[in-house]
């Protein structure tokens, strides 16, 4: 067992860091306040091959390994969790899911593009009444023989208006409980396809977050993904590794937010001495950096295993478990430690706080990790 990062995993997150300095920091505080999406540098990531980190060349990715993909979006989350949530969803839930579950057809017609960053996609799950209880779809796929019918709303959606390509989770065979549930490939523009308004929401304001609603939308039979009924376990595999992203996601919030205090530890001064020479703020300092560096691990371990072959559910999702209450109250301690200076938006420790929650709720919520886990270990 050995600690040490590569040479090319040294470069890739270099370049990650050098990314999220020159493009998503400058403006990441008016993307925020204004809930705009970072379209431009979504383009440059998907540019610099981030956008299909882990797809094989073949289909237009970058062939790099999930260790890359944590040390990635540690690095953007850092600064901007808006658009790393878009390198999360495209790299983890779609670009996976469709490579390594879609047919040849499939994968030269939408996975090539996602991969090159030339479209973006979108994952839809979840319901008005169909979140943690994911089996309840009710959103329906009729089979009308070469096509589906879908009708029924999908909530929640990331990159929900940014996205050309939708992997959309629906009900076909209703008797069959969560056998009869399909994924299909949703194109923007199919005829009764429509995105509701974009949701304004606590943290992760830049993100584009849609209801989409579905009626009489025709599907061709063909992009279905999968067998029929494989439509439930296409969902728990692919977030499985979708769980990794995350989990590297809330490190790279947590982490950014360590930074910034502990930089700011050293320069303010009250009664007459560096903050960081009160005790106090050293021993906050001493629990973040454990922590993180505690998460750091699991989400790493998590994505030695996808790249090993071996079953990664339950390091997944200890992953996401840990690092997003590790997210939670870091950067809460980071807004402490800044004092009054930290509850305005210039310092960004507010914003990475706000950030930090959602973490906690998507990708299957803190509880929904536990029962994974308990699960897991009681096999
Ligand atoms: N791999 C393969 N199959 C799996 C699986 C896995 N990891 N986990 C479950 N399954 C299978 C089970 O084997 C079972 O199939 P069989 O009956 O054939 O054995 C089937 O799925 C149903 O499983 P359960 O009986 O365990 O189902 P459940 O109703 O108890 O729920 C759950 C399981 C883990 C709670 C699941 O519903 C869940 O993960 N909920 C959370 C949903 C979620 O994470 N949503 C995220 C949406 S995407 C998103 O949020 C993106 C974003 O923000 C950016
Ligand atoms: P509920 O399932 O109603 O849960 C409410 C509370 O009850 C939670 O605390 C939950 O943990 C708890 N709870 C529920 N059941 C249990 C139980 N059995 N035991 C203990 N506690 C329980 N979904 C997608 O499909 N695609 C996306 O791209 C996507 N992006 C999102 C982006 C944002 C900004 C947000 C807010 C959500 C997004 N989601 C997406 C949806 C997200 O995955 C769900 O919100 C999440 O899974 C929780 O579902 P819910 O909101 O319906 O909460």
């Amino acid at each position: 067992m050995h600690f040490e990062l590569s040479e090319e995993h040294l470069m890739i997150r270099q370049a990650a860091r050098d990314f999220a300095q020159q493009e998503l920091k400058p403006g990441v505080i008016e993307r925020d306040e204004h809930q705009k999406f970072p379209a431009e540098q979504v383009k440059k990531l998907g540019e610099l091959g981030f956008l299909g980190m882990m797809v094989d060349p073949k289909y237009g990715g970058s062939g790099m390994d999930s260790i890359s993909y944590v040390l990635v979006m540690e690095e953007l989350s850092k600064i901007d969790a808006s658009a790393s949530v878009v390198v999360s969803v495209n790299n983890s839930l779609v670009c996976y899911g469709l490579e390594h579950f879609g047919s040849e057809e499939q994968k030269q017609k939408y996975l090539v593009p996602l991969a090159k960053g030339e479209k973006i996609g979108a994952f839809c799950l979840s319901e008005p009444e169909a979140g943690s209880d994911a089996t309840s779809q009710h959103t329906t796929a009729i089979d009308m023989g070469d096509h589906y019918l879908v009708n029924g709303t999908k909530n929640w959606i990331t990159n929900g208006s940014s996205a050309s390509t939708y992997l959309v989770i629906a009900q076909t065979h209703a008797e069959k409980g969560h056998h009869g549930i399909n994924v299909l490939i949703v194109e923007r523009g199919m005829e009764g396809f429509t995105i509701g308004p974009k949701e304004n929401k606590l943290g992760i304001r830049g993100s584009d977050t849609h209801s989409l609603m579905f009626t009489d939308v025709k599907v061709p039979k063909e992009n279905r993904i999968g067998e029929d009924g494989f439509g439930f376990k296409f969902a728990m595999k692919t977030l499985e590794g979708g769980r990794i992203g995350i989990a590297s996601q809330a490190l790279g919030i947590a982490s950014g937010a360590y930074e910034l205090a502990l930089n700011y530890s050293k320069e303010r001064k009250t009664f007459g001495k560096p903050l960081a020479d009160h005790q106090s703020i050293q021993f906050k300092l001493a629990d973040m950096a454990t922590e993180i560096e505690a998460a750091r691990l699991l989400c790493l371990k998590a994505a030695w295993l996808k790249d090993n072959g071996q079953p990664y559910a339950q390091a997944s999702s200890m992953a996401k478990l840990f690092a997003s209450e590790v997210a939670m109250k870091t950067t809460i301690e980071a807004v402490q430690i800044h004092g009054g200076y930290g509850f305005v938006k210039e310092y960004h420790v507010e914003r990475l706080m706000r950030d930090a929650k959602i973490t906690q709720i998507y990708e299957g919520t803190s509880e929904i990790q536990k029962i994974v886990i308990s699960r897991e270990v009681l096999k």
